[in-house]
C-alpha cells in the first residue's frame, strides 16, 4: 500500500490492517512494544485509546483505571503523568514485557507516526482532551496520517470544531438517523464487526462514509467483510489477518 495519506489508503482497493491496541495478542496492548510489532508484522496502521491525566497529559490506555494493565492502582484521571511513568505496563502480560511503560500520545506519535497510520480512539469526555488530541496532531504534522475515532457523538462534534481531521464514529448499535446524523460530518463509521452487513455497507456508501470494522480476528470473518467492501479491519491479530486477505 504505497501511500502516504490514510484517507488515499482507505480508498484503495486492499483491504488496510489496523493493530488494535497494537498487537494485543502477542504484546502488552497500548504499549511502544504492541505498536513496534504492529509494525514488524505489517500493519497498516494501529488503533489505540487515550486518556487525560490529571496534569492533562495525553496518556494511551485503554480503561480509566490502570488497575488491569499495570501494576498499579487508581484513575488515569486523578493521577500525574509522573505517576503513570512509574508503574510497570507490561508484566501483566508477561515477564518478557516488564518495564514496559504507559506512554503518552506525543510519544507514540514519534516513535511510529511516520511508519504507521494512527487510529486513536478519544476514551473519555474530560474537560479539554479534544484540543489536547488536535493539538498533538498537529505538532507532529500528522493531519493526513491520523484518523480520530469515539463512541461519544459530543466529544465528535468537539474534535470537529477544533481539528480537520478525519473523524469516525464507534458504534455497536445505532439508529438510521443517527448514522445519518453522524455522517454529516464524520469520515468514516466504525461499526463493530458483528453489525456489519450489505445494507450498512450501502447506508454508509450513500452518506459518503468509509467503513471500518472492529475487532476482526477470525481470518473466514475478514474475507466475509473485505467480500462487503469494508475499508478495514481493525484486530489484534494483525499478521493472521494480513495472511488471510492475501489468500481470500
Ligand atoms: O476502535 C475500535 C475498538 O477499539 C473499540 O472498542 O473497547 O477495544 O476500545 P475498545
Ligand atoms: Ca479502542
Amino acid at each position: 500500500m504505497p501511500v502516504d495519506n490514510l484517507l488515499d489508503a482507505l480508498q484503495t482497493n486492499e483491504t488496510a490492517v489496523f493493530a488494535h491496541r497494537g498487537a494485543s495478542a502477542f504484546a502488552p496492548q497500548n504499549t511502544l512494544a504492541a505498536f513496534e510489532l504492529a509494525a514488524q508484522q505489517g500493519a497498516h496502521g494501529i488503533e489505540l485509546d487515550v486518556h487525560l491525566t490529571r496534569d492533562h497529559q495525553l496518556v494511551v490506555i485503554h480503561d480509566a483505571t490502570v488497575d488491569t494493565t499495570t501494576d498499579g492502582q487508581g484513575a488515569v484521571a486523578q493521577m500525574r503523568l509522573a505517576q503513570l511513568k512509574k508503574l510497570d505496563a507490561g508484566a501483566w502480560f508477561s515477564p518478557q514485557f516488564a518495564n514496559e511503560r504507559i506512554p503518552t500520545l506525543d510519544e507514540v506519535f514519534a516513535a511510529v507516526g511516520d511508519r504507521l497510520f494512527v487510529n486513536v480512539e478519544v476514551k473519555s469526555a474530560a474537560p479539554g482532551i479534544e484540543n489536547a488530541v488536535a493539538d498533538c496532531i498537529r505538532q507532529h504534522q500528522l493531519e493526513s496520517r491520523v484518523l480520530v475515532s469515539s463512541f461519544d457523538a459530543d466529544v465528535l462534534r468537539r474534535l470537529r470544531a477544533c481539528t480537520d481531521v478525519p473523524l469516525g464514529y464507534l458504534f455497536g448499535i445505532a439508529s438510521q438517523s443517527q448514522l445519518a446524523d453522524m455522517a454529516n460530518f464524520c469520515a468514516a463509521l466504525h461499526p463493530w464487526h458483528e453489525r456489519v452487513d450489505a445494507d450498512l455497507l450501502q447506508q454508509a456508501r450513500a452518506a459518503g462514509c468509509l467503513v471500518n470494522v472492529w475487532t476482526v480476528n477470525d481470518p473466514l470473518r475478514a474475507c466475509q467483510l473485505r467480500a462487503l467492501g469494508v475499508n478495514s479491519l481493525i484486530t489484534d491479530h494483525p499478521a493472521a489477518v494480513l495472511t488471510a486477505l492475501e489468500s481470500c
